[in-house]
């Protein structure tokens, strides 16, 4: 059947008290609309039409950039759900026929198998509503699902209409739900504005189907997470904490370990290739892929790395665009930015900067150094102090290193610059010309000491 999904996203937010669009708020590192256009995606609709305001429209099109073949539709003033998809209705300009599966911005974790279920049961009474209810132990600020003795579904009472007793309803109404074309263009212009806030309810739908002896199908979703809806902060604070305990329940399960789960983040995509250790206060960011057997101090981020196996990441160290090879020992409080290549068994010590670097196979750079733009060969032993100068004020440039040198402390290695292989350079050197493989090379001020020389003292007559 053809499929058109609809993604509202023009409400105004205003209990979120924030300048920036609800739906764009960040829920495990994504926007929320970017989540659930991703999943509307993955559903391969015929068309994925996202409403929008005049406010938001422009800030939602550019944070939606990588979700491809998107129909934007306006919704001037948005007067409710059911105008809302009035709206969309109307942008898609009678492309729509068979079904339209309507999603909300604001409920970001809505999974594919629950809505898979929802368009399975539509394929097979297209002429009724099928709608995505579940029970929850708090169903405040939520539309509640009002059944009659036979336990058919015959309307959705919204919390601000709800009388005391209906509040005491503890199954509600996740907003998505799924029409036929013809139904919606058929009742839609009946639903009224009578309510608490004015607004046209696409929750008005159900009585109308009730009336009409249409089949009402709840679909309950597995996880209550899944439809959650975000309002104001202190949901998406809840959402938050309760979908980072989902993800860290899951990795404890397949072997994780964290020191405490209450205590990691996960914002983007993180795979573990094996078993792994997890300290306190660990923040994962995009796409992360951690090997067999790596251990990771407490107070890391993490972000957009790949981890080797074995890898030792101590205490207070960061990664970015990062990748570290098996075995390497990184921190603690280094600092790895993107563009690190680091090969086997590398070394990389107390507050050490990195950028733009590749490290061969046991490499060393134990304490306080800058490598910038810089390639480094194996078994290369960099002394505390040692600095890349890559950057003369209008253009990087690299350093090259070969393998099996040892640069000595305190060295500044004016780029662009060579040192050749098992070379040796002496600490304190400026390095502004190529060293040559397998010698000393060094710039220093000869050792001079002055003989007879004295302190100043302070005579007897001063104060
Ligand atoms: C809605 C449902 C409620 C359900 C809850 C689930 C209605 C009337 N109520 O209530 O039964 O339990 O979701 O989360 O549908 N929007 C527009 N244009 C508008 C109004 C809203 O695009 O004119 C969008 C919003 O941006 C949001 C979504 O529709 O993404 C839901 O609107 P919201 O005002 O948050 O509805 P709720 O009060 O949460
Ligand atoms: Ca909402």
């Amino acid at each position: 059947m053809d499929l058109s999904i609809i993604v509202l996203a023009a409400g105004a937010g205003k209990r979120m008290n924030s300048k920036r669009p609800k739906v764009l708020h960040l829920l495990g590192g994504v926007p929320l609309l970017v989540r659930v256009a991703r999943v509307a995606r993955a559903l391969h609709p015929q068309r994925l039409c996202i409403l929008h305001s005049p406010h938001n429209g422009a800030s939602l099109q550019a944070a939606l950039t990588a979700i491809p073949d998107v129909c934007w539709a306006e919704q001037a003033h948005p007067q409710g759900t059911a105008h809302a998809v009035q709206c969309a209705l109307s942008a898609l300009g009678g492309q729509a026929s068979g079904g339209i599966l309507v999603l909300f911005g604001d409920v970001p974790l809505i999974s594919q198998e629950t809505l898979e279920r929802v368009l399975v049961s539509a394929q097979a009474q297209p002429q009724g509503l099928h709608f995505v209810s579940v029970r929850v132990a708090d169903p405040c600020g939520f539309g509640r699902v009002l059944r009659n003795e036979r336990g058919e579904v015959i309307r959705i009472v919204e919390e601000r209409d709800a009388s005391p007793a209906e509040k005491q309803i503890g199954e509600i109404n996740t907003g998505i739900l799924w029409a036929s074309v013809s139904f919606l263009e058929r009742y839609l212009p009946q639903v009224q504005n009578k309510n608490a806030q004015h607004e046209f309810y696409l929750t008005d739908l159900f009585q109308l189907a009730h009336q009409a002896d249409l089949p009402i199908v709840a679909i309950p979703a597995k996880n209550p997470l899944e439809v959650l809806g975000v309002n104001d902060r202190l949901q998406l604070a809840q959402l938050e904490r309760a979908y980072q305990r989902q993800l860290a329940e899951h990795w404890l399960l397949a072997g994780i370990h964290m020191a405490d789960p209450a205590r990691v983040d996960f914002r983007g995509t993180v795979v573990f290739e094996g078993e792994a250790s997890i300290d306190i206060n660990v923040i994962f960011e995009g796409e992360v892929r951690i090997g067999e057997g790596v251990s990771i101090g407490p107070h890391c981020v993490i972000k957009n790395s790949i981890l080797g196996a074995g890898v030792r990441l101590e205490a207070f160290s960061h990664c970015e665009g990062a990748q570290v090879g098996p075995a390497c020992v990184v921190g603690p409080y280094a600092r790895l930015r993107p563009g690190t290549v680091l090969g086997q068994s590398v070394c990389v010590g107390n507050f050490v900067e990195i950028k733009k670097t590749t490290m061969g196979e046991h490499a060393k750079a134990n304490h306080l150094t800058y490598l910038g733009d810089a390639q480094i060969g194996a078994f290369v032993n960099i002394g505390a102090g040692t600095i890349t100068c890559n950057y003369d004020g209008a253009h990087k440039h690299t350093t090259h290193i070969e393998a099996g040198a040892f640069i000595g402390s305190n060295t500044a290695l004016v780029a662009p610059v060579q040192v050749g292989a098992g070379a040796t350079i002496g600490a304190g050197t400026t390095l502004t010309k190529n060293a040559p493989a397998g010698q000393l090379t060094l710039t220093r001020v000869p050792q001079k000491t002055v003989a007879h020389w004295r302190r100043p003292e302070k005579q007897d007559s001063e104060e």
